[in-house]
């Protein structure tokens, strides 16, 4: 039999797995959803499920979670949500791997990571408010990681690429960061690959809106603000440590449309149109175009904004929604290491998240 034959061959059914890894989910929105999905498949077999919650009611019954429907279930059953009585079915679960998903944008749920490491519950989450957010709480992570519980973060940048890990590796092998650039935003990506002048932006925009791939306030996307939080964590995990405000944004919302309410900023979309159209004819007429990048050089200089890249540039090479991360270090220098696919979208996410909560087992 040769090698490939002895791979492929069939195996003995496994003894059905012991639930060596108890989990508590936090959010049951559309990452949350996708993460329930997978629960019920065979990778998850190992994985036992002891509560979820969403923002306002949490379930803790056996029966109550083991149902398909337990997502929409939540949105008018259970009991009020309570951190507590949550972690503290995670504790009777007698599983020896306690582990909380975080699938929550919630910065007031993220400001308790490091304490819950810290009590012995591993982490591993989509929301980047801590890892992203301010840099003393940063700070307070690393050090409750010294308690042997591990942070799950693989989902807080690109979705399922493999990011944060390369980043990691690299340096653990010695192999310092010189550049790192890309597309981190799968929205942005998604409006600068389409747009050609053609088509005002904000006709783009509200297409782009209506397919579910901006947020329902596109200012989050386009803020710039969540490709700063991205390229922070990845600039600790290359090991600067630095502060959102080091962190240069251009914002492509215009001063007076930032505090209006949501309504009125979709109202006067068309305010975008004008100077964004007259950068895309200069580029244009320059035989360049426009992506949205995040860029950090060695020295530690984080930057986000519009930038006008040649024709060759790897960035005009995306399709969709796709995020790129081009890092060029000490060992890949002549050509860079590049990273490239779905950067967002709830089963690749989820799936991240699976594979966080599988590593620990
Ligand atoms: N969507 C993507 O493709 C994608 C990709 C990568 C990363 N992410 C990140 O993944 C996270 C979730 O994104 P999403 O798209 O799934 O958002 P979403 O659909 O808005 O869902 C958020 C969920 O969090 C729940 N929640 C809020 N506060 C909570 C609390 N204190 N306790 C328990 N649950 C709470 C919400 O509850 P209610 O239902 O009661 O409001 C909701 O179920 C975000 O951090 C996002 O940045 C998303």
């Amino acid at each position: 039999m040769s090698a490939v034959e002895a791979d492929c061959a069939p195996v003995a059914a496994p003894a059905p797995a012991a639930h060596g890894v108890a989990l508590a989910l936090l959010g049951t929105g559309v990452v949350g959803g996708a993460f329930l999905k997978l629960l019920n498949t065979p990778a998850a077999s190992s994985l036992k499920l002891v509560a979820a919650a969403n923002s306002r009611r949490q379930q803790l019954d056996p029966a109550q979670l083991a149902d398909r429907a337990l997502r929409e279930k939540l949105k008018t059953h259970g009991e009020p949500r309570n951190d507590e009585t949550l972690l503290g079915a995670l504790a009777q679960s007698g599983a020896a791997v306690k582990v909380i998903v975080d699938a929550t944008a919630s910065a007031a749920l993220a400001a308790h990571h490091a304490e819950w490491l810290s009590r012995g519950y591993h982490v591993v989450t989509a929301n980047k408010s801590l890892a992203g957010g301010a840099l003393p709480d940063w700070r307070a992570l690393q050090l409750a990681l010294a308690s042997g519980c591990t942070y799950g973060d693989s989902a807080t940048v690109g979705a399922g690429l493999p990011v944060i890990a390369t980043v990691r590796r690299l340096r653990q092998c010695g192999d310092a960061l010189l550049t790192l650039e890309g597309v981190f935003s799968g929205s942005l990506s998604y409006l600068f690959n389409q747009y050609d002048g053609s088509r005002p932006f904000s006709a783009l925009l509200r297409e782009a809106r209506a397919l579910g791939y901006t947020e329902p306030d596109p200012r989050a996307d386009l803020s710039g603000e969540d490709v700063a939080r991205k390229l922070l964590i990845l600039a600790r995990c290359a090991g600067f440590a630095l502060r959102p405000e080091e962190v240069e944004v251009e914002s492509l919302v215009p001063e007076a449309l930032r505090a209006v309410d949501t309504e009125t900023f979709l109202a006067r979309l068309e305010e975008l149109d004008a100077p964004l159209a007259a950068r895309h004819a200069q580029a244009k007429a320059r035989g360049g175009a426009l992506r949205f990048l995040a860029r950090l050089n060695q020295r530690g200089h984080a930057r986000v904004g519009l930038v006008e890249v040649p024709a060759s540039h790897p960035a005009t090479r995306l399709y969709g929604t796709d995020n790129q991360f081009a890092l060029t270090t000490t060992r890949y220098n002549s050509q860079p290491l590049v990273i490239q696919g779905p950067g967002a979208g709830p089963e690749v996410t989820a799936q991240a998240l699976l594979g966080d909560v599988l590593a620990l087992g």
